[in-house]
């Protein structure tokens, strides 16, 4: 897919904020800010920010850091200032970072590596804003089999497109699960690896119309969906097929993501 396919765009960040944030981000966002706080950080940088799922739980448990959010997209910045307003937001493309050398003592990123294009120039931008004693905080999601409602999305979407299945979520969401990939792209933009590992949360949400509505409109599977047929019907399709595999009120499943934590050399 090309790179005007990953983005979010007009009405993709409420449907995304609607049906995603809470059931599929947040348990991470808690799970980042955890470690975060561990590093005890004075000035932080969290790229791909979206909503502001992880920056509302970096602003509770980092007191006193001073906090700079940043995204691609502007909506999602519109968004995320809304909901984290104790973060400074600016819009930043993680491969061209807008900051002098060494101005951060940790950098973060939730869910957003998979959708930067070049992972090296990303990790060289991290590298250089960071201090030398800074940590590098990211997590990026583990193999689709290895969660719940994404397998069921790339299920439900094939049987409604069975000869042109769109294939957002298995090649990017799900495209960089490699941890050999990872340590090596690290590797190579001056990093070292201090820890990486495959975490496994449990994935609960309210109902399956929502998560469906937050994959199918919420997220770059929307054009996917879009070139080949009716975004309601396809919507409604996936919600059921959710419905059936996880039950009712509220649908429950395991996700797991990989978290990595690096140093640079
Ligand atoms: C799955 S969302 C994750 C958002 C947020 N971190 C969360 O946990 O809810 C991925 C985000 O990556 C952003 N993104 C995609 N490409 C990017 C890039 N090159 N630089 C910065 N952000 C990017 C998108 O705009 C989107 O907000």
């Amino acid at each position: 897919m090309d790179d005007g396919d990953r983005r979010w765009i007009e009405s993709m960040p409420t449907a995304y904020e609607r049906g995603l944030v809470e059931p599929v981000f947040i348990p991470f966002a808690k799970e980042i800010a955890r470690r975060a706080a561990a590093r005890h950080p004075a000035r932080v940088l969290e790229l791909a920010a979206g909503t502001g799922a992880l920056t509302r739980e970096l602003v509770s448990t980092l007191h006193g850091a001073a906090l700079t959010a940043t995204d691609l997209s502007a909506e999602m910045v519109d968004l995320g200032r809304g909901n984290a307003p104790a973060a400074t937001w600016q819009p930043a493309d993680a491969m061209d970072l807008p900051f002098e050398d060494s101005r951060f003592d940790l950098v973060t990123c939730a869910f957003g590596v998979m959708f930067v294009p070049d992972k090296r120039a990303c990790f060289a931008e991290v590298a250089r804003v960071l201090d030398a004693h800074g940590t590098f905080l990211f997590a990026v999601w583990g193999r689709l089999d290895q969660h719940g409602f994404q397998a069921c999305v790339v299920d439900a979407v094939h049987e409604v497109f069975p000869d042109d299945p769109p294939t957002f979520l298995e090649t990017v969401p799900h495209g960089y699960a490699d941890t050999e990939v990872i340590r090596a792209d690290l590797d190579a933009a001056g990093f070292d690896t201090v820890a990486i590992e495959t975490v496994t949360l449990p994935l609960v949400a309210e109902t399956a119309a929502d998560v469906a509505l937050g994959y199918c409109q919420g997220t770059p599977l929307r054009a996917q969906i879009e070139a080949r047929g009716s975004l309601d019907d396809t919507t409604n399709a996936v919600a059921a097929e959710l419905a059936r595999r996880f039950g009712g009120h509220p649908i429950r499943t395991s996700m797991a993501a990989i978290v990595v934590e690096a140093m640079p050399r």
